[in-house]
């Protein structure tokens, strides 16, 4: 493509720093920008391509869908997002879904859920109850209720007033926790692994105390799983891994495998929603429900998960040897999202010159690296990414010395 039939970028609002190519395909693990560069892809939409790009089970199933029905309105049934209801609460082991199109649409859904559940007149405990415990750096989207239960460093002073009724715990941190309970805390939200804190798991056993505090205190526990959920962490959902049953969990990302659908799922005491609580023009739209059916299908079986699992211990065990040849810090993570301590703020120069060797990677933090390679990714698409990760950590400690 001839540089001057480039739109200029002038009309965008520029909400965040982008590199100056432009992306115009995608195939499996690898993207092409417009001057026919290849990157292999670990940003893979921000944990969201779960079979990479545009795998053609998805492109099949749009194209059927997209000649059938494509949105009736959210007030009549459609057999998509029927089918894909079912599906994830039998997968899940909880009982109602309700759809959106983003993570942040899905959280809000949540909370929106829990606050209804702490009005419920037949509650002995806390009639009335509404506010979210959640937790210091986590992410639960854009929107302002997302943002004000979100503990984004700076973000409470973004768009003010801020949403109140989120007091913030530490993760792995149970006092801190029952430190904020009080006559009107209605729920426990958070992500089983922090990922835009630089993957941050919480522990297990810090899940079980979480589960067994909401019992004894008639709380909502609330799992938002839009980056672990839908096999990112080598599970189906990241609490079959921790043996913790969660009241409500949260889907997006991975969900839809590209494409925007979001859901919340929550047990039989938690699905309280009535008819006007809740909605949205392309809620349970059939032609993202078709296509998150068609993901579903594949991203669910047990060999397809077992092969998320031994690529995530291949790319660990690389990650683990290039920190000790470089000297650098902590790897964390499971399955296919895994972060790399710098050990200085060395990570946008990173990603900038790992961009350039042709492998695209995340800066969760200044000094932090972030994978998120897509879940099928081949054993040689790791070692590659390892090599190239390899080749820019090396030359950067030249540089640097
Ligand atoms: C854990 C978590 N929750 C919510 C969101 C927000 O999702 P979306 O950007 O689709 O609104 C994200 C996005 O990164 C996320 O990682």
């Amino acid at each position: 493509m001839h540089p001057q039939v480039h739109p200029s970028p002038r009309h965008l609002m520029p909400i965040t720093e982008r590199p100056a190519d432009i992306f115009v395909r995608g195939e499996g693990a690898w993207l092409w920008d417009a001057a026919g560069r290849r990157y292999l892809d670990w940003l893979q939409g921000w944990a969201v391509n779960a079979l990479g790009h545009c795998p053609p089970v998805l492109a099949q199933a749009l194209q059927a869908q997209a000649g059938l029905l494509l949105t009736p309105s959210p007030a009549l049934h459609n057999l998509p997002s029927l089918q894909l209801a079912q599906r994830l609460c039998a997968l899940s082991g909880l009982h109602q879904a309700w759809f959106g199109s983003t993570g942040a649409e899905a959280n809000e859904g949540a909370i929106k859920l829990a606050r209804k559940w702490g009005r419920r007149a037949s509650r002995a405990r806390r009639a009335g109850a509404w506010k979210i415990i959640s937790f210091e750096n986590g992410f639960h989207g854009r929107n302002l209720a997302t943002m004000a239960a979100s503990g984004k460093p700076g973000w409470d002073q973004l768009f003010p007033p801020q949403m109140p009724g989120f007091a913030k715990a530490r993760l792995n941190d149970l006092a801190s926790v029952e430190a904020l309970v009080d006559a009107d805390t209605v729920a426990v939200m958070l992500e089983p692994v922090q990922g835009e804190a630089g993957v941050r798991p919480a522990t297990p056993a810090f899940l079980q105390q979480l589960r067994a505090l909401c019992d004894e205190r008639d709380l909502l526990l609330i799992f938002d799983e839009v980056q672990t959920g839908c096999g990112r962490l080598g599970e189906l959902f990241a609490f079959q891994q921790v043996g913790v049953r969660p009241d409500i969990v949260t889907l997006g990302k991975g969900l839809g495998g590209g494409v925007p659908i979001s859901a919340v799922l929550a047990a039989e005491h938690a699905a309280v929603f009535e008819p006007g609580d809740q909605g949205g023009t392309y809620s349970g739209n059939p032609l993202m429900a078709a296509a998150s059916l068609a993901v579903l299908e594949v991203i669910a079986q047990p060999a397809f998960l077992a092969n998320v699992r031994e690529r995530g211990a291949q790319l660990q065990q690389g990650l683990q040897a290039l920190s000790a040849r470089s000297g650098l810090g902590e790897v964390r993570g499971a399955g296919l999202l895994w972060a790399l301590e710098l050990g200085q703020d060395r990570a946008p120069a990173l990603v900038q010159a790992a961009r350039e060797a042709g492998l695209l990677v995340n800066a969760a933090r200044p000094h932090c690296l972030r994978f998120m390679p897509r879940l099928n990714s081949t054993a040689q698409e790791i070692d590659q990414g390892l090599a190239i990760l390899g080749q820019v950590l090396a030359a950067d400690a030249v540089a640097l010395h």
